[in-house]
């Protein structure tokens, strides 16, 4: 088994981000801190932990090898509630987010729409901010994407470009952000959610129709290439692909185990396949997701569970009742147990902690309470699966 952790960073490294593009304008935070944290914020930190949980949290529950994550609040959904930024407002969310978990995934903050909203800027603060908290936190960092159908800014989905053009676009753009954050991001999903739903092939179309423009305009070779930009800019990140509906072994996720493995026998740097798991208390538990990972797992990959959560109808009161937390504790358990067992599942994510900040319930009418805490941060029976399959695995040497 091998352990990642995120390697200190250079000067040189964190520039090269910037060298790349040296006539962008870079909204930038103030220059991050090197990786070893600063005092003051540690000490902040270890009093926050004592507040929520101290030893009794999962990260302290975990095997050493595994990351546990959950993803970072903002952007997207959260900019149509009426509560400020969660990561920049909510102190507890913040304390409780250092306190639980040893790994974090910006939820949008990464996203192109928000970290390349004009063609000539960047607005790096969003993520700058997570990553500084992570490395104050000594925690790692998932990187949430390059390369995807949705959310991408307006002046990409409408502008007139050439497709050379296109191309040297997708190219800056991978080389700028996974340069800015080299050697400081674990893993980076670099290919997110590329295989149409049915698993009959790439998503080739209109954007309108959930076709990804890098592909449908560039041709299937673009993806070995957004690889191959990522690998230069950081060659130490761990290179993912990332899609739901893979839980299992289906049309889906077989056509991610050939294209994975023709992309290895041409050399492209794919180091692994990752299972978001959107899972439904309405819909049975992928009984065969360990065979899955494991079948990647056999191919030399990594695997990882990127963004769990476990949804279901809620009653008209809108309180679960004892069977679904139940049911939902089992479903987080057994997506735990099937990553656990797989030699190289290093990363185990959660999207999102409290179903205060839950995007669920925004896409699904008469569905919610997803998470393993309420609203106020009151442990749910799935909080405490993971706990005592996490503690489980460590006493038993995994
Ligand atoms: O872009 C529209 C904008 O044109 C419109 O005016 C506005 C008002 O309704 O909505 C904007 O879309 C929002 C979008 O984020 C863009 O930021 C959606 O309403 C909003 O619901 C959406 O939420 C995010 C979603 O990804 C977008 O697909 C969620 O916060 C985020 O949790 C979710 O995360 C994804 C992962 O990245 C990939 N896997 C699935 C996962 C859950 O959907």
């Amino acid at each position: 088994m091998r352990l990642h952790r995120t390697p200190p960073t250079t000067t040189a490294r964190r520039l090269v981000g910037l060298a790349l593009a040296p006539t962008m304008l870079a909204l930038a935070a103030a220059a991050p801190s090197a990786a070893a944290p600063r005092a003051d914020a540690q000490q902040a930190q270890a009093q926050a932990a004592q507040r929520h949980g101290g030893q009794d949290t999962l990260r302290r529950a975990a095997p050493r090898d595994l990351a546990v994550g959950t993803a970072v609040a903002g952007g997207g959904h959260h900019a149509e509630q009426d509560y400020a930024d969660p990561f920049a407002y909510d102190v507890e969310y913040r304390e409780r987010m250092a306190a639980e978990f040893s790994s974090l995934s910006p939820e949008n903050q990464a996203k192109w729409e928000y970290i390349h909203p004009r063609r000539d800027f960047y607005n790096f603060y969003p993520m700058d901010a997570i990553v500084r908290f992570a490395e104050e936190n000594r925690q790692v960092v998932r990187g949430h994407t390059l390369f995807w159908h949705s959310q991408n800014p307006e002046w990409l989905e409408q502008g007139d470009f050439t497709d050379e053009e296109l191309r040297a676009i997708l190219k800056e753009h991978i080389q700028t952000v996974v340069g800015r954050y080299a050697g400081r991001v674990q893993q980076w999903d670099v290919a997110n959610e590329i295989v149409r739903d049915d698993g009959s092939g790439l998503r080739v179309g209109p954007t309108s129709e959930g076709g990804n423009i890098w592909i449908t305009r560039l041709g299937e070779g673009i993806i070995a290439d957004a690889f191959r930009w990522a690998h230069e800019a950081d060659p130490r990140a761990k290179l993912f692909f990332n899609d739901y509906g893979v839980e299992g072994i289906n049309a889906k996720s077989t056509y991610y185990y050939e294209l994975v493995q023709d992309l290895k026998a041409q050399g492209v740097p794919v180091d692994g396949f990752a299972i978001q798991g959107h899972l439904s208390t309405q819909y049975g538990f992928p009984g065969d997701l360990q065979a899955n990972l494991q079948r990647f797992d056999a191919l030399g990959l990594e695997t990882a569970v990127t963004e769990l959560d476990v949804r279901m109808v809620l009653p008209e009161n809108g309180i679960p009742t004892s069977a679904q937390q139940a049911q939902q504790a089992d479903y987080y358990r057994r997506t735990l147990q099937a990553c656990l067992a797989v030699e190289e599942c290093n990363s185990f994510t959660i999207w999102g902690f409290t179903d205060k900040y839950s995007w669920v319930p925004v896409f699904f009418a008469a569905e919610g309470s997803a998470t393993v805490m309420t609203d106020d941060y009151e442990r749910k029976p799935a909080y405490y699966a993971l706990q005592s399959t996490l503690r489980d695995a460590r006493r038993g040497g995994r």
